[in-house]
């Protein structure tokens, strides 16, 4: 059974008047503290957008979100239906607003008040990171209440009372998958969610993303630090490779002020091998450099994309390994370039086996591995394709890794000592991003 927070808070003072202190409680209360929030994320399958329901608001309502990883804040739609007895906005000068990049001021808005039109409240720019639209809006907060977890199960409601978000409008909305009132943003900034709600409850600042490619078995996003205990039993935390973190000394997102950092997460890859095989591409694009190429890890991007050069090496060294199988190439389905009959190919527990893609980071002590599973995507009528796509030539990050290449994966950001940690396909450790017991 599980009960709020401040309600086990309560029976434990209970107990504390009535046994005058004598054992239970303050001993059980200290043995568990909060140390980590889950939320589970489930996959639209219209827009391919990864879905959160958030609990906010009094009286407490629950409404969806898009995942970005890449954004700096969560926005909500305030200008449609908010109602809430707990909505403040943030003054301007607030120490937030400049975490949020909220750096106007909105001076005085002359219509009665309501979420949206505030005096003296800071204002930014909230915007639609797959459509870049953007508007501008107040800087607000409101009570927020998500799942507690010890890494093996969801544990009882946890409340933040002034969770800080950015006041969006209903016409950043088109676009965002079906129901969604505005976006969930991971980035690395102070009011994004891994920052406020480490802050609110005094954990550690890591989080981790694991996606589920199925809307029946949602994923789920652990704010705090590990186990990430999947049934049936397998605590995927002991189990990944590290890489550093790096930024991006110039925003790539949709909506931004000039000259702003990225709040993105960006990493280094230093080869690509195909069956094995090092796939010969252009090392300057793997680095950042005048703030272009690098890797970039993308929920709003349903594929991971390369630069041209790099797309037109992997293709013609999967094409060739895949050949090399009898795995025979047919007409290409868009917005795939390689496409190829399933006929003859087996399905394993990592999906269709065909040659195994990895990708090396720096200072990682094992590939991020690519199997079936993540590498092709099923085009219907005994065809599959590669689920890469050509991200153009002087495209600003040379590899954005997407969606379907995170599916089953789990991944850390460690935003205290800047690493990633990553799992490979869970799939192949008789788990999945499913399998965690809500
Ligand atoms: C803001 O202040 C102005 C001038 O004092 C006032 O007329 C207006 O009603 C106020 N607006 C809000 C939304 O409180
Ligand atoms: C590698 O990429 C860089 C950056 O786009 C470019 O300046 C350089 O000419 C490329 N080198 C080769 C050998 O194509």
């Amino acid at each position: 059974m599980a009960l709020p927070w401040s309600f086990s808070l309560n029976l434990c003072f209970l107990f504390l008047l009535f046994f005058h202190g004598s054992l239970p409680c303050s001993s059980a209360a200290a043995a568990s503290p909060l140390t980590a929030l889950v939320l589970p994320v489930a996959k639209d399958a219209a827009t391919k957008q990864y879905v959160v329901s958030l609990q906010h608001k009094t009286p407490l309502r629950s409404d969806k979100f898009v995942v970005d990883l890449g954004s700096g804040f969560l926005w909500v739609d305030c200008t449609k239906d908010y109602q809430s007895s707990t909505f403040r906005p943030v003054p301007c000068g607030a120490a937030t607003c400049a975490a949020a990049g909220a750096l106007g001021c909105t001076g005085a808005c002359y219509s009665p008040p309501r979420p949206g039109c505030n005096n003296n409240t800071c204002s930014g720019s909230p915007g639609n990171t797959i459509t870049h639209l953007s508007t501008s809006g107040d800087l607000s907060d409101d009570t927020l209440v998500l799942r507690s977890t010890d890494g093996r199960s969801s544990g009882p409601p946890a409340t933040v009372t002034h969770f800080v978000f950015m006041c969006g409008a209903t016409l950043l909305l088109p676009g965002l998958a079906a129901g969604s009132r505005g976006m969930l943003g991971l980035g690395r900034t102070a009011v994004a969610a891994p920052h406020q709600l480490a802050s609110a409850f005094g954990f550690k600042r890591k989080f981790a993303l694991c996606l589920s490619p199925s809307a029946a078995s949602p994923g789920v996003i652990f704010f705090g630090d590990g186990p990430y205990v999947m049934q049936p039993g397998v605590d995927v935390s002991q189990s990944m490779a590290y890489t550093k973190l790096l930024f991006n000394p110039v925003s790539t997102a949709g909506a931004y002020f000039a000259g702003e950092r990225s709040v993105e997460y960006f990493v280094k890859v230093t080869s690509i091998a195909v069956s094995g095989k090092t796939v010969p591409v252009n090392t300057t694009l793997l680095d950042i450099h005048k703030s272009k190429g690098g890797t970039k890890i993308s929920t709003v991007v349903p594929y991971t994309r390369l630069e041209s050069s790099i797309y037109s090496a992997v293709e013609v060294a999967f094409v060739r390994e895949a050949a090399a199988r009898n795995i025979k190439r047919v007409a290409a389905v868009k917005p795939f370039g390689a496409c190829f009959s399933t006929a003859n190919v087996a399905n394993t527990r990592t999906g269709w086996a065909v040659p195994e893609i990895e990708l090396f980071f720096e200072g990682a002590s094992a590939a991020w591995k690519i199997a079936g599973a993540n590498s092709m995507v099923a085009a219907g009528n005994g065809v599959m394709c590669l689920g890469f796509v050509d991200g153009g030539v002087e495209s600003r990050e040379s590899i954005v890794i997407g969606g379907y290449q995170l599916e089953n994966n789990l991944l850390q950001f460690d935003l205290e000592s800047s690493k990633m940690g990553f799992s490979s396909n869970l799939l192949s450790k008789g788990t999945s991003c499913g399998n965690f017991k809500l």
